[in-house]
């Protein structure tokens, strides 16, 4: 049994130490706003904060998160009122919006950490988040967006 605590709530799963992260949230715990793309960390569609830190729970076996807080997009914010979430609303960033968890992910990490950050600390923080829809303009701006709103919420 391997006790996790996932968007402040506590939880003892029974699985093999090296499950990865994403299937124990998916497909154990039923939180199915976390996206499996790759399972290789090359898409950046499963991004979680992991102690705050944006994480590819695709390779992440869920043993190493035993005692650490992890945050998925199910628990952002209660009510969509995150700033990353509102800029997105505002700039309709999405497009088939399968990416759209990760990136935001990726994003709220970023704005914690760079509460204004320059173009060229979007490209690096966002570079592992891929878009098949091409919405990187959109997420950009939004990001800007979401730092002028007070970026971390
Ligand atoms: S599913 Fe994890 S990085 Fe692609
Ligand atoms: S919005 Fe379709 S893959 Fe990003």
């Amino acid at each position: 049994m391997i006790k996790l605590t996932i968007n402040g709530t506590a939880h003892d799963v029974d699985v093999a130490d090296d499950t990865p992260l994403l299937w124990v949230l998916r497909d154990t715990l039923g939180m199915t706003g976390t996206k499996y793309g790759c399972g290789m960390a090359l898409c950046g569609a499963c991004t979680v904060h992991i102690d705050g830190a944006a994480t590819r729970a695709c390779i992440t076996p869920v043993s190493a998160v035993a005692g650490k807080t992890v945050t998925t997009i199910e628990g952002l914010s209660a009510d969509r009122s995150h700033p990353v979430q509102k800029a997105w609303m505002e700039l309709d960033v999405p497009q088939c919006g399968y990416c759209q968890s990760g990136q935001i992910m990726s994003a709220a990490a970023l704005l914690a950490k760079t509460p204004k950050p320059s173009d060229a600390d979007i490209d690096t923080a966002m570079a592992g988040n891929i878009c098949r829809c091409g919405t990187y303009v959109r997420i950009r701006k939004a990001i800007h967006r979401a730092a002028e709103f007070g970026g971390e919420g």
